[in-house]
């Protein structure tokens, strides 16, 4: 990384005064919310998402994948601090099968990448684990579940419901994974994964999923803190994920309030983007 300040600085908008800070750093060095009144565990989340809202674009075959140019270098160190904080990483089948196929690349372990060692050293002087434990969120229990989990001693905790195969589950006890079957379905609910997480001894959890597990951490008013990249770009086409889904509009339950907002421009962007932070209390 080069090491030019407007490379390595950030520009806060908000809360004022307005004032540059270094972008390394700035999620690792502060202080997480409490978790919500009545919730056992914090929950965070991180999207990135263009202007127009599109977290993920759908090609003609019907596979989904992240918009071109939506996420960079500096979106993926603030990623990173933002894992730092988890003793539990919360990822999900669909996610689990987009590795395999190739078409994400493995965020399941905490400051493996390049220059990021000092997120390594900064998880053990908080005396922290090495790596956070993964919970695996799904209803089919139809996804192979990656190799590195094992090379770093991950716990991995699969949630899925009372109707899931049982073949399949039965094969991933017999691997030696804690299959925890938290409620009737169809999908898990995010307050019984993380009541579930929370008996395990967990009590920070990264939502590392998608617009399903956002949803119902919202409506069922689990969800602390969601950090957004907004990249300053309008993607366009008709067939496009945004952040949450749902029947019905979410009411109050989506309301938040904007806590923080930074300004990214680096010159090696080929656009700018804003770092937003935003609680639902
Ligand atoms: N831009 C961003 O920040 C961002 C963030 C997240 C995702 N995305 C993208 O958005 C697109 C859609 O996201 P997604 O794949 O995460 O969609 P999703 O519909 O939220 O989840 C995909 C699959 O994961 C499992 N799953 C998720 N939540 C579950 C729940 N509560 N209970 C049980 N199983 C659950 C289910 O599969 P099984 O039951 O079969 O396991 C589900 O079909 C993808 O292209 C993704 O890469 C973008």
């Amino acid at each position: 990384m080069s090491s030019s300040p407007t490379r390595r600085q950030v520009v806060r908008l908000f809360p004022v005064p307005s004032r540059s800070r270094p972008l390394e750093g700035l999620y690792l060095n502060e202080d997480l919310p409490a978790p919500v009144a009545g919730v056992p565990a914090l929950v965070y989340a991180n999207f990135v998402t263009s202007l127009d809202g599109r977290v993920a674009v759908s090609d003609n075959g019907g596979t989904s994948r992240l918009p071109e140019g939506l996420t960079n270098s500096r979106d993926w160190r603030l990623f990173q601090e933002l894992q730092a904080h988890a003793d539990c990483l919360v990822s999900h089948g669909g996610y689990l099968r987009a590795l395999a196929a190739g078409r994400l690349g493995n965020i399941l372990q905490v400051g493996t990448g390049d220059g990021s060692g000092d997120i390594v050293r900064w998880r053990a002087a908080q005396g922290m684990t090495g790596q956070p434990a993964v919970a695996i969120v799904s209803a089919s229990l139809d996804m192979p579940i990656p190799d590195s989990l094992s090379t770093y001693a991950q716990p991995v905790h699969v949630l899925t419901t009372t109707t899931a195969n049982e073949d399949r589950r039965a094969a991933l006890e017999e691997a030696g994974y804690d299959v925890v079957a938290t409620g009737a379905g169809p999908w898990v609910r995010a307050r019984d994964a993380v009541e579930a997480l929370a008996e395990r001894g967990y009590r920070r959890l990264y939502l590392q999923t998608g617009p399903r597990m956002l949803e119902s951490a919202l409506r069922e008013r689990v969800l602390a803190r969601l950090y957004l990249t907004i990249s300053h770009r309008l993607v366009g086409g008709d067939r496009f994920d945004t952040m949450v889904r749902g029947d019905a509009p979410l009411g109050v339950a989506g309301r938040l309030r904007l806590s923080a907002l930074y300004l990214d421009e680096a010159p090696d962007l080929d656009c700018g983007q804003l770092f937003a932070r935003f609680d639902t209390a």
